[in-house]
């Protein structure tokens, strides 16, 4: 089967030009002008932008957190994706019992995921304890296609920084790519019961618990410990504050190589003013919300270089349910927001069209930097011959309302109610199928596919 796009703008990492698109057997074959092949259905791109299908590479589909589960599963996760220009995501595995090797947690994420996803996914590992056992697995993870491993310097399951030493020199000797939830967990901990043993409970209470500095500690002693292992690559997930900006831009200038940061729309366009409204559990995540000057230098890190990723850590709970957990008292609240749908019109509107970042910026941080960094490339990320036919058509002359209404994921709401936003998704293509048109769901449960991801 071959199809032609026609009458679209091409966006990529460096350049934008107009051209036609021709894909066959779910491939982008040729990028040219005018191309015309018989027996070919012409797909019309009406003007619109074309970018490279979305990837996020930091979801948690139906995350078991102990005391709840997101409520999105991998289809009702990936749906909501796919309406969002997402077509790739790589999902965070959660914790599995004690002592499990990480192989029986790619046992059941392979369950979860197969038969619903409608995207494409991966999955990282997750390292919840490390012996020579776990460090053997590392690798064979990898030859699986899961090169990437998190870890968690807070919560349960967090490492000590011998474990953290071990985990990255493996994971440097292999290729992969080392992911870390980055907050001081002995402060957090102390002034959560610190607050909690004075009354002080409401939810502005979490964003006081876990300051600014509580992450830059964190982001600075695992970027130490990773120089002390050569260099070896780390990826910071959700870094959301000007502190930990600067951690990283003070390690680079020193040389330190092989440094990937990534932070998500919620950091960038949200504060912590959301923690004195009515509904201030529904912002309940880690690291909180933070400034708007913690925003502002956000925005620069994506236009300067200093941050390489925008995804999303959608870990959605219902607000009128889960969340509620924590009316009385914002410790016994599931951390956690969604945002897999909203995130590319949201980097569009906010960031491309209020000038803070360009269309190319943008395209590098939801696209091409996510795949490179976790091995998607060259089949992801980019439009180019031999990459899968993911794209998506932005029109930038619409423009809507977000609410919660329009949004497909199976939680009760969307952080972003009410907001103006300029541009708005067409068309997106999977492998070269059009898997939503103008916000409704066209594809079918269970068509994505499972990526074997590369090491470095
Ligand atoms: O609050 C959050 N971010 N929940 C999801 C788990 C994590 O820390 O990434
Ligand atoms: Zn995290
Ligand atoms: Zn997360």
């Amino acid at each position: 089967m071959k199809t032609i796009i026609k009458n679209g703008h091409i966006f990529t990492e460096s350049e934008d030009y107009q051209a036609d698109i021709l894909i066959q057997d779910e491939k982008i074959v040729c990028i040219g002008q005018n191309l015309c092949v018989e027996d070919a259905r012409v797909i019309d791109a009406g003007g619109c932008y074309i970018l490279p299908g979305a990837v996020d590479v930091h979801t948690h589909m139906d995350l078991d957190v102990g005391i709840s589960r997101a409520v999105d599963d991998f289809y009702d996760g990936t749906v909501a994706a796919a309406c969002g220009g997402t077509t790739s995501i790589v999902d965070h595995m959660a914790f599995g019992p004690a002592g499990v090797p990480l192989h029986h947690q790619f046992e059941v994420y392979k369950k979860l995921a197969e038969g619903k996803a409608v995207v494409d996914y991966g999955f990282h590992g997750t390292a919840q304890h490390v012996n020579e056992e776990i460090l053997n697995e590392l690798e064979t993870m990898a030859e699986d296609g899961i090169p990437s491993v998190k870890v968690y310097l807070t919560y349960g399951f967090k490492l000590n920084d011998a474990d953290v030493f071990r985990i990255l020199r493996k994971m440097k000797e292999i290729g992969g790519v080392t992911a870390f939830h980055c907050e001081n967990h002995d402060v957090v901990e102390f002034l959560k019961q610190d607050f909690r043993s004075r009354g002080k409970t409401a939810p502005i209470y979490h964003a006081r618990s876990r300051p600014n500095l509580a992450e830059a500690e964190a982001v600075d002693r695992v970027l130490n410990i990773a120089r002390m292992a050569e260099d070896a690559p780390v990826y910071i997930v959700h870094l959301s504050c000007k502190e930990s900006l600067e951690v990283v831009r003070d390690a680079r200038r020193h040389g330190q190589k092989n440094i990937f940061v990534e932070t998500c729309p919620q950091y960038l366009v949200l504060t912590e003013e959301c923690y004195h409204r009515e509904d201030a559990l529904k912002y309940i995540m880690s690291p909180p919300l933070r400034t708007a000057q913690d925003c502002e230098a956000l925005w620069e890190g994506l236009a300067d270089g200093s941050i390489q990723v925008v995804a999303t850590d959608h870990c959605p709970f219902h607000y009128g349910k889960e969340k509620q957990m924590g009316k009385d008292d914002f410790t016994a609240c599931p951390n956690g927001a969604p945002g897999v749908e909203e995130r590319l019109m949201l980097l569009y509107s906010e960031g491309v069209v209020k000038g803070k970042i360009t269309m190319s910026q943008m395209v590098k941080a939801l696209c091409t930097e996510p795949a490179r960094i976790y091995g998607l490339c060259p089949k992801k990320g980019g439009i180019w011959p031999g990459a899968d036919a993911d794209l998506v058509f932005l029109d930038p002359k619409a423009g809507y309302v977000m609410t919660h209404e329009q949004m497909h994921s199976a939680v009760d709401y969307t952080a972003y109610e009410g907001m103006l936003i300029q541009g708005e998704i067409r068309q997106v293509l999977l492998r070269g199928n059009v898997i939503a048109k103008d916000n409704q769901f066209l594809g079918e449960k269970g068509s994505g596919r499972f990526i074997r991801r590369s090491t470095l």
